[in-house]
């Protein structure tokens, strides 16, 4: 879902300034473009972003809803559904219309208490408004829920660091999702650093602070399951983890991206150009790869290893047959040495803070991996 009231700084989103009046097109060509593909499992999670959903008036992600629903095979155990939603769009009302369309999980982009920092970054609220937000929902919300901090604003210190982790504790969250910033070409954010007008290098230094995290979010029992990402017993998001296990998803929208089998493919950033084909009957891809076995594998280890729980050994079995163990002993075993890798009988892990280095070495494993089939696009 496309619209946002404004953009936020950093954001390189494929976002559209908000147009109400194309809200109803936009629901109608989702589930148009939904018609074309075919789905024959029933959906495990349902994951309403953007842009904001939440500016969607309750009869329109009604309406949305339930055509997902009656187009797609029914499910014997109930979805997880989660909706992004603004500070500014959460009031007491609109909880209680989420609730009753079913969504089960709300993930809330409060990115810090720090008006100041709001007020660079771009965005619509104020930490008020956060913190309104944050307190109807912990207070008058059943479902689950996820705050987003943004790591390594400008001039963000440990100590500022430490007291949106503190304030946010504060409410309890059953999740949180700790994203560095990153400079995407194209937003605001990136023309300032290309002109020195803003100093980022706090970025990783931040991140990298792993008793910082856990300090300040012992009170809201937080655990680390994935390396920006943090969650209560029992509230891990089960739409993340099925791009951690690297598994099948499809992406609907402008700027949607969509793995199934070996194929991955995005669609039209535009949010008009990718409204006119699917109207017209038409494509709305503009960009599709085919990918080896040894890609997909590659792929695999880089996203499963910086969860806590590691890469199943039986699903890369069952996937890639007894090749993986292959490539694996010739290829990645050094890199995975050096980031401490361990297996038990069932899982392939990197412990504690190592997972914190698996981004670079599997950057830097990527570089030479073996390439037995040129990627096409
Ligand atoms: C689609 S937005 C969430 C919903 C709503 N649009 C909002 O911002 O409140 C998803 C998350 O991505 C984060 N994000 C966007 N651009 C980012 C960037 N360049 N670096 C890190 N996080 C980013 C946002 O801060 C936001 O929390
Ligand atoms: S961060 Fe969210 S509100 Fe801001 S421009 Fe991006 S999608 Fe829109």
């Amino acid at each position: 879902v496309p619209f946002c009231r404004d953009r936020c700084s950093y954001c390189a989103f494929a976002t559209l300034a908000d147009d109400p009046a194309l809200h109803g097109r936009v629901v109608s060509a989702l589930l148009r473009e939904l018609a074309r593909h075919e789905v024959e499992q029933p959906w495990k999670t349902l994951y309403l972003g953007g842009g904001t959903p939440s500016l969607l008036v309750p009869e329109l992600l009604g309406r949305l809803l339930a055509g997902l629903t009656e187009a797609t095979p029914a499910r014997t155990e109930p979805p997880e559904l989660t909706l992004e939603a603004n500070p500014a769009n959460v009031t007491r009302e609109r909880l209680a219309d989420w609730n009753a369309l079913g969504i089960t999980r709300l993930s809330l982009g409060v990115q810090t208490f720090h008006d100041e920092a709001l007020r660079r970054l771009g965005r619509l609220h104020d930490a008020n408004t956060a913190r309104r937000a944050l307190e109807l929902i912990a207070t008058h919300w059943p479902g689950s829920w996820s705050a987003d901090l943004l790591l390594g604003w400008e001039f963000q210190s440990h100590e500022l660091l430490a007291a949106d982790l503190d304030e946010l504790s504060r409410f309890k969250p059953p999740h949180l999702s700790a994203y560095p910033l990153e400079i995407e070409p194209g937003s605001q954010i990136s023309r300032a650093v290309q002109n020195n007008h803003i100093d980022i290098s706090n970025i990783s230094h931040l991140y990298i602070d792993i008793s910082l995290f856990e300090h300040h979010l012992a009170p809201a029992n937080l655990r680390r399951y994935e390396v920006s990402n943090f969650a209560r017993d029992g509230h891990e998001s089960r739409h993340n983890q099925v791009y951690w296990a690297n598994a099948e998803y499809l992406g609907l929208g402008p700027g949607a991206c969509s793995s199934r089998g070996h194929l991955r493919w995005a669609n039209h950033r535009d949010t008009r150009t990718w409204l006119d084909r699917v109207e017209a009957g038409r494509d709305a891809r503009v960009r599709a790869e085919r990918l080896s076995p040894s890609q997909r594998l590659l792929e695999s280890l880089a996203v499963g290893l910086r969860t806590e729980a590691g890469v199943s050994k039986r699903q890369l079995d069952a996937r890639f047959g007894d090749a993986w163990s292959g490539v694996l002993r010739e290829a990645a075993r050094a890199p995975l040495e050096d980031l401490g890798l361990t297996q038990t009988d069932d899982r392939l892990v990197v412990a504690g803070d190592e997972r914190l280095r698996v981004d670079a070495i599997m950057g830097h494993l990527a570089r030479s991996w073996p390439d037995d089939e040129p990627v096409l696009s």
